[in-house]
This record gives structure tokens, sequence and C-alpha cells, in this order.
């Protein structure tokens, strides 16, 4: 099948191997790739909360000002070190279900958080007085997706 022939090119191309054989590039970019989890979890866990109504005393404009470009940039750091963690394992993470549906959250919670700022940014101030009830789930929504592929990372290791 043509995805088995690409990924046993990835995973025998230069970077495939240099990732699996360097003593230290895999435990040096899965550490970047924990510290985008943290900027990315830490992040939407404060904002989604605060969207959901906890925190009101701090005005929503400015905690989505603080939080949002964190959280954009945990995730630019999760997809470029992510490419590179799948680039030595390769074969056998396409052969695990949970790789997919971990990529499937992913694009889930992308697609999630653009829609919420085509909805929604041009109102924060509003927020507070009348949340929709749409983007009351789309916050909710975002938490359980962002944790779940957080889990389903972890869980790779084992299954
Ligand atoms: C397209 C983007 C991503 C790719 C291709 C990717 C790929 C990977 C790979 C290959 C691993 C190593 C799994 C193993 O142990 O065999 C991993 C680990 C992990 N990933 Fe991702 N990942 C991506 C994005 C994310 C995101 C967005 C999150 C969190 C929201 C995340 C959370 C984790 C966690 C927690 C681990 C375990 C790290 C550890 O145990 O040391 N990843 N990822």
């Amino acid at each position: 099948m043509i995805t088995a022939q690409w990924a046993a090119w990835l995973e025998h191309s230069p970077l495939g191997e240099w990732m699996r054989t360097s003593g230290s590039a895999y435990p040096i970019v899965n550490l970047i790739h924990l510290a985008g989890l943290v900027l990315l979890l830490g992040a939407m866990l404060l904002l989604d909360l605060r969207l959901l109504g906890l925190a009101r005393k701090f005005p929503l404009p400015d905690v989505s000002a603080l939080l949002t470009p964190l959280a954009a940039g945990g995730l630019a750091l999760l997809l470029a070190s992510g490419a590179l963690l799948f680039a030595a394992d390769a074969g056998p993470l396409l052969d695990n279900p949970l790789f997919f549906i971990k990529l499937a959250c992913i694009a889930l919670g992308i697609a999630n958080a653009l829609l919420f700022r085509k909805l929604w940014s041009g109102r924060p101030e509003a927020w507070d007085l009348a949340a929709p009830a749409l983007g009351r789930v789309q916050a909710a929504a975002s938490l359980a997706l962002w944790i779940a592929a957080g889990t389903l990372g972890r869980l790779l290791a084992y299954f």
C-alpha cells in the first residue's frame, strides 16, 4: 500500500535514521513536544474555563489576548516536533489506531478553534452577558479534544 511504502521511506530517510540512531535527537525533540503540550494545554485550559464562566473578574478580551498567542505557539511546537517524532517510527505508528484517533482530535481541535474565532471573536465584551450556547459547547469541546489528544499521545508508548 502506498502509505506503508511512504512510511518505510520516511523511516529510512536520513531524517528518520537520525531521529532513531542519534542518542540525543529523540529525547530533545520529545522535550520540545512536551514544552508545546504544556503551552497549548495550559493556555487552552485557562481560556476555555474562562469562556465557560470561571474567573469573570478577569476581562475576557485581556485573557484571550494573553493566552491565544501562547496556545498558538504551543500548537506550532507540537506540530513541528510531532512530525519529527513520527519520522522515527512512521511504520508502527501508521499501524496504531490510537495515532489516527489522536490526529483526528488535533484536526477537530484546530477546526473548532478557527470556527470559534470566525463566529465569536467580534463580540468578546458581550460574552459574559449572553454567551451563545453553541459557543459554550465549542469551549467544552475544545477542552475535551485537547485533553484527549494529550492523553492519546502519552498512551501511544504503551499500545
Ligand atoms: C500532527 C501533530 C502531532 C504529531 C504528528 C504527533 C506525534 C507524536 C509522536 C510520534 C509521539 C511519540 C509516540 C510514541 O511514544 O511512540 C508523540 C507523543 C506525544 N504527543 Fe504528539 N503529535 C502531534 C501533536 C500533539 C498534540 C497537539 C498533543 C497534545 C495536545 C500531543 C501530545 C503528545 C504527548 C503527551 C506525547 C507523549 C510524550 C511522552 O510521553 O514523552 N501531540 N506525538
